[in-house]
């Protein structure tokens, strides 16, 4: 029955719209159509469409028609229905609550694709107002507090990295879950069970390899150069903001692409660590320049981080449970507004003037959107 079809998306533009419908069958299974009223979209041909002044002009009314298109039978036919339109730059109406994601991801695809910078922010911000309902608020007070805020410094931790898919240490993937610290990660496990400790950092340094910085790490570096964030402070040893671009950052954790004896502090490089050679200076362990459980953090970084913080007025912490010390005390340390993008966001844990619950890359990409 014709009442049965519901709008997935509707899209709007001058004199005429365009929408997605879908009815849901008894299996669970959706089957979809499109709508064509009012407009001859044809003279919108995505390949063709420039939003110049003449846009206006082929979007003028023509005879109504009302065209419905074939029926498809899964999500990524029902989007190609779309295809003939450049309907990514189209007024976005309605998306249906259970379509949201699947309607953002599709966009995402073609703003990545040939869309990008075609799509004005205005638009973007009713794209995710409708898809993401939930973060909008958030991210527009966030994308707010970022424009005015004289210095801000960033905080990220292991979360900042698992889009790049590289394990955190407390989620249910996490190492801790799978792997005792005390084991690996300690200066008794340096000096007590060396093929063990040797064993997982080597896993961890080759694994590394296979990944690559991710979206988020690339905005906040473009944040940087754009002056709109002044510092980043780490708890990660992957690396990856500096091969992001990123240039004013202090790893707290230290870095696992330094490598040193652990006997005379010599340096080392990353092949003697990875062949187990001894030190050349004096026949000690190499070991990686990460910080281990009972060890001090790094002086400088500490120091440096902290001055940063004290004169933040905005201070942004992503990706980290701060679990471990002292690094969990430096968000304390601001008189600055405080904010916390986390995966998970427990607000009896945690206390900062707003919180985000979301991936790092998803929510950094929708406040670069507003900035
Ligand atoms: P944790 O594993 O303790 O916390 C990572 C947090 O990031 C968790 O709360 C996750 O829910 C969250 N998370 C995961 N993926 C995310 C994503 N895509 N976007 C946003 N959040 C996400 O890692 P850290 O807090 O960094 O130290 O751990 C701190 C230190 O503990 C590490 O530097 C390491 C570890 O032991 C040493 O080894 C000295």
């Amino acid at each position: 029955m014709e009442n049965d079809w519901q709008t997935i998306l509707s899209l709007g533009a001058e004199g005429g719209s365009i929408t997605l419908l879908g009815k849901e069958q008894h299996s669970g299974e959706w089957v979809f159509k499109k709508a064509v009223n009012e407009m001859n979209f044809d003279d919108l041909e995505d390949e063709s469409f420039q939003p110049t002044k003449s846009t206006e002009k082929v979007c003028t009314l023509k005879s109504p028609i009302s065209n419905r298109g074939n029926e498809a039978t899964s999500w990524e036919k029902a989007i190609k229905l779309l295809d003939h339109y450049p309907w990514p730059m189209l007024n976005p109406r309605e998306v249906h609550p259970a379509f949201r994601k699947r309607v953002w991801s599709a966009l995402q695809k073609e703003v990545k694709g040939k869309y990008g910078d075609r799509i004005n922010s205005y638009r973007l911000k009713k794209w995710s107002s409708l898809c993401l309902p939930e973060y909008s608020p958030k991210v527009d007070t966030l994308s707010k507090w970022l424009q005015n805020s004289t210095h801000t410094t960033i905080l990220t931790g292991a979360g900042m990295s698992t889009e790049s898919n590289i394990p955190d240490f407390r989620s249910k993937e996490g190492w801790w879950n799978n792997i005792d610290p005390r084991t690996v990660a300690t200066t008794d496990a340096l000096r007590d069970d060396y093929d063990l400790f040797h064993e997982f950092y080597s896993m961890r340094i080759n694994g590394l390899k296979q990944c690559k910085p991710n979206i988020g790490h690339d905005i906040l570096a473009d944040w940087e150069q754009k002056g709109l964030i002044q510092a980043i402070a780490t708890q990660n040893v992957d690396g990856f903001h500096t091969l992001a671009g990123s240039k004013n950052i202090y790893e707290l954790h230290g870095s696992i692409h330094k490598f040193r004896c652990g006997n005379c502090a010599m340096s080392a490089e990353e092949e003697d660590f990875l062949s187990e050679s001894n030190c050349k200076y004096c026949g000690g362990k190499l070991r990686p320049g990460v910080v281990l459980f009972g060890e001090m953090l790094p002086e400088e970084s500490w120091r440096d981080s902290l001055t940063h913080i004290q004169k933040s007025d905005l201070v942004i912490v992503i990706g980290t449970s701060l679990e471990v010390y002292p690094a969990s005390q430096l968000p304390k340390m601001t008189n600055g507004k405080t904010v916390y993008i986390n995966a998970e966001v427990d607000t009896t844990h945690h206390n900062f003037d707003l919180m985000i619950e979301g991936k790092a890359g998803e929510i950094l990409k929708l406040v670069d959107e507003l900035v």
